[in-house]
């Protein structure tokens, strides 16, 4: 027990299935995030928290943290106390690039990271782990490396501010950056076997890149790994994520406190569900259960029709009388997360819970109002050109 720490879990048999590699909920209303906050040991985002961020920041909280779509984190107090002195942080998250477009459940973190990052005007750090992907699936590093490029333009088009934005991919930024190289040993020698294994499940059939890399997804959270952005200044920072990536920074703050580096604060966002129904996230191996960000009108409009879980009634009659379920609705879920207007939200759930709203009139507001969300991202990805992309993988100074 000697080396056991903090981050290390024990998980009972009928807990929902949460870690960086799957993600499956026992209910059909979808994963319990209450209970996976208490196992976590993170904390519930709650009205206090939602009202200072307003307060300190000036600004009206995004819809996504309102809803709870943001709902955990860890030390999101200090962040605050820091922009409230005037002091600056950086942002960072990542992506694991895969082959396939983004679908919409990718742009759910980078959605309210832009906000972010508009929001307290600081610098961004993206990773994408080319590496990772390589390590995991049967993919060459050639090809890896490809599938970054590609995502970073996908990640480009959200709309981060060049000047303040940095984005690498793990197979060609490494090598370059001795810092960075020297910030993954440092946290190599505060980890053992026994610990990444009690985190992360690791087996003695697994190569051994694969033990070594939460090193790598850790070393961005330290500022001193980017000393062309920083001057070596040792800067806070927080990390937007979804939740299934807690155990990479349970990991990192545990290591921090031992290299005496300031402990990454994190904001969690829960998933969004595939499209037939809440217990599975949005999931890019399955072209059915996802929208993605270059489907057509006509098949986002096909695959909410013929897929969008429904949370109606059986006939007409009976769902004007009782009522839909917006709990497990598919298409009301999506609207939660992508319709920002509060009070039509609000209107629609009264109206499709009362039975005055039937499933296909539902789906169709979903279908109106993520087609024209596509479509408008769809136009900015075309205009990020290789060149665009290279200035924002330039190492150099940024505003802070
Ligand atoms: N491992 C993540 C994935 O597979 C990618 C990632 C790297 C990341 N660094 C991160 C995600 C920081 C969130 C925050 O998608």
């Amino acid at each position: 027990m000697a080396d056991q720490q903090l981050s290390q879990l024990s998980v009972n048999d009928d807990d929902d299935v949460v870690d960086p590699w799957n993600v499956a909920g026992k209910s059909e209303t979808g994963i319990d995030y209450d209970k996976l906050i208490k196992r976590f040991g993170s904390s519930k985002i709650d009205e206090e928290l939602i009202s200072r961020f307003e307060k300190v920041t000036g600004h009206k909280a995004h819809h996504l943290l309102k809803r709870g779509v943001f709902f955990s984190h860890r030390d999101m107090h200090s962040i605050l106390n820091l922009h409230e002195a005037g002091k600056k942080f950086y942002l960072y998250t990542g992506r694991g690039p895969s082959s396939e477009s983004m679908h919409l459940g990718h742009m759910i973190p980078f959605m309210f990271t832009k906000w972010l990052q508009d929001v307290f005007n600081v610098p961004l750090i993206i990773q994408l782990t080319d590496d990772e992907k390589a390590l995991w699936r049967d993919i060459k590093i050639e090809d890896a490396r490809q599938m970054a490029y590609n995502n970073a333009k996908d990640i480009i088009a959200i709309g981060f501010d060049l000047k303040n934005t940095f984005i690498f991919n793990d197979l060609d930024f490494i090598g370059q950056c001795p810092a960075f190289y020297q910030n993954m040993i440092r946290i190599q020698k505060c980890v053992t076997y026994n610990q990444v294994k009690g985190i992360f499940g690791f087996g003695d059939s697994d190569v051994i890149g694969k033990i070594t890399f939460p090193s790598i997804e850790a070393a961005p959270a330290f500022s001193t790994s980017f000393p062309f952005i920083f001057d070596n200044k040792v800067l806070p920072c927080l990390v937007p994520c979804a939740i299934d990536q807690d155990p990479y920074f349970r990991m990192t703050r545990d290591v921090a406190a031992r290299l005496k580096m300031p402990k990454p604060s994190l904001i969690h966002s829960s998933f969004l569900p595939a499209l037939q129904g809440a217990q599975h996230k949005m999931s890019a191996s399955d072209p059915n259960a996802s929208i993605f960000l270059n489907d057509t009108p006509k098949q986002i409009k096909n695959k909410i029709n013929k897929y969008a879980f429904s949370g109606g009634q059986a006939t007409v009659e009976e769902h004007r009388e009782k009522g839909g379920n917006t709990e497990v609705d598919i298409s009301y879920k999506y609207l939660s997360f992508f319709l920002e207007d509060d009070d039509r939200l609000a209107e629609i759930k009264k109206q499709y819970e009362s039975g005055q709203l039937l499933t296909g009139e539902l789906k169709k507001i979903a279908i109106d109002t993520i087609t024209p969300y596509i479509q408008q991202y769809q136009a900015r990805r075309a205009a990020v050109s290789d060149d665009v992309m290279r200035r924002y993988f330039q190492l150099r100074k940024l505003d802070c």
